[in-house]
């Protein structure tokens, strides 16, 4: 059997674990609000109608932050539609998903859904089909006390203490053609700094996201990052970065490999922020936010959206099922963010119910999980500290995306208040077991707490309302620790975490 040899050791500190980087996303679309964490009818609805159990699996993964409400929605969204009587909301064409809105949930709705929940709001501005006014009356709305137009509003509309929303993103995946008023990196790099300058005038503190691409394979990626910083540098905190990792296509080995993509996507905007901060001679730092990232199988029926006059309210819209490779996956760009901390302070796990999501409901029924939830919420769970980077020598195997690519990827994160080491690791072999040996000199007295592997003979298995428990982590017993070495077996296609502790 192969080995994979690592040291951990607290020298290799990349940087504080943080909490955003367990954020999601839940945007207007399919059924991600309505029937998705908004459901009257349900059992466990609470007075807005939002379904408890939902909130109690938000809570069960780990999530910290919810970007919302889009997405392409936010493109065309008149914010304005959703607060205030329900009974005077008017319905609305949703351009991006060629559905109907009803406005039902709105910017009240969310935010008390939020509270509920106990994560923090990210809120996206449309600047799309809007501009510089429509964000400062929503910020104002949100933020400001009292005593002006819009947030005396709020406070008629239920709402006396303002939001005081923290992170702010300018618009949505304004680089790609589909986004109802895409621009070039010039247009939207102005947009944004002059968005941001006013935001800023209204509360200096806010943390402002540009918008990064929506993928690096885009035909802009690169020189818009360069175009858009060099207009808003100054006024932004944070750039973002999209990433969807195709279906398998029948090349499981690459696609398991996609955590590879997603570190050359961090290390290539980080190198062009900082290309341009060396030409603005400032010393300010642009960190980056990953506020999409996930599996998405975009060739699936259900990725479409209606045509015609066919305007639904809620279609089933990129329900996708997601099997144990996928996890796998999703559990190697956990490793791949926590690993570039340094760089990466939020991202969002897109999305959170029903749509690209970790959670599906029935309407009125069941809620249940997804294979990839349990590596998610057990790194949201257990990853605290500082991250460590691990001296990795691991065997590898050819793949054609990525050519020569290293079978076992990890990385580690040390609490020291708690003397507590997790290791996050997965074997990308889609054949071969492999031996774990791990040098944990630094950490003589630590002994095994729990190890779990998520695997299976069958790593096209997916959860269903049904079975969403048969496969998901189990306990590893091959992993054992002693005087500062580890070892243990890593299945083929497998998450792995191990926690180790003082005796
Ligand atoms: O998350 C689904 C969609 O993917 C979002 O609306 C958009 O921003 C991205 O292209």
């Amino acid at each position: 059997m192969p080995t994979a040899r690592l040291t951990i050791d607290t020298a290799f500190r990349v940087g504080p674990v943080r909490r955003r980087t367990f954020g999601s996303f839940v945007e207007h679309l399919g059924r991600s609000v309505y029937s998705g964490i908004h459901d009257p009818g349900h059992p466990t609805a609470d007075a807005d109608g939002f379904r408890g159990d939902v909130i109690q699996l938000t809570k069960e993964l780990g999530i910290s932050t919810v970007r919302y409400p889009g997405g392409n929605f936010v493109s065309g969204y008149r914010w304005e539609d959703g607060v205030g009587p329900r009974d005077q909301r008017p319905a609305r064409l949703d351009l991006a998903w060629h559905s109907t809105e009803p406005n039902t949930v709105g910017t009240d709705e969310f935010m008390r859904w939020a509270t509920t929940t106990g994560v923090e709001p990210m809120m996206a501005v449309n600047l799309g089909t809007r501009g510089v006014q429509e964000a400062l009356d929503l910020l104002e709305y949100c933020n400001v006390p009292g005593g002006t137009y819009w947030s005396d509003l709020r406070r008629a509309n239920g709402a006396e203490v303002p939001y005081r929303v923290k992170m702010w993103c300018l618009g949505n995946e304004m680089d790609g053609p589909w986004q109802t008023g895409h621009k070039t990196a010039e247009e939207y790099g102005r947009l944004a700094a002059e968005t941001a300058r006013a935001m800023r005038q209204m509360q200096p503190d806010l943390e402002l996201v540009v918008c990064g691409s929506s993928s690096s394979a885009m035909p802009t990626f690169g020189e818009w990052e360069r175009v858009v910083l060099t207009e808003a540098y100054d006024q932004v905190d944070y750039i973002s970065a999209h990433a969807y990792y195709w279906e398998e296509d029948g090349d499981l080995a690459s696609f398991l490999g996609s955590a590879i993509d997603m570190d050359h996507f961090v290390a290539s905007v980080a190198a062009t922020a900082d290309a341009v901060r060396a030409r603005l001679k400032t010393s300010k730092r642009i960190h980056i936010s990953f506020d999409e990232w996930n599996v998405w199988y975009q060739k699936r029926a259900e990725s479409r959206p209606p045509t015609g006059d066919d305007w639904p309210v809620a279609p089933i819209l990129l329900e996708d099922r997601y099997n144990v490779a996928d996890a796998v996956v999703l559990g190697n760009l956990l490793i791949s963010l926590l690993r570039n901390t340094d760089r990466v302070h939020a991202a969002s796990l897109a999305q959170l119910v029903n749509v690209i999501a970790p959670m599906m409901t029935e309407p009125g029924g069941r809620v249940w999980k997804q294979t990839i939830f349990h590596p998610f919420a057990l790194t949201s769970a257990h990853a605290s500290g500082e991250v460590l980077r691990v001296a990795l020598d691991s065997p590898s195997h050819e793949t054609a995306r990525f050519g020569e690519t290293p079978t076992v990827d990890a990385v580690a994160t040390w609490d020291e208040q708690a003397q507590e080491l997790a290791v996050f690791v997965v074997n990308r072999s889609v054949t071969e077991d492999v031996r774990l040996e791990a040098d944990l000199r630094a950490f003589p007295g630590l002994r095994v707490v729990d190890a779990v592997t998520l695997s299976n003979p069958d790593v096209h298995w997916a959860a269903t309302a049904d079975d969403d428990s048969s496969v998901g982590p189990r306990p590893n017993g091959t992993v054992t620790a002693a005087d500062g070495h580890l070892a243990g077996v890593l299945p083929a296609v497998s998450w792995s975490m191990i926690r180790l502790a003082a005796a």
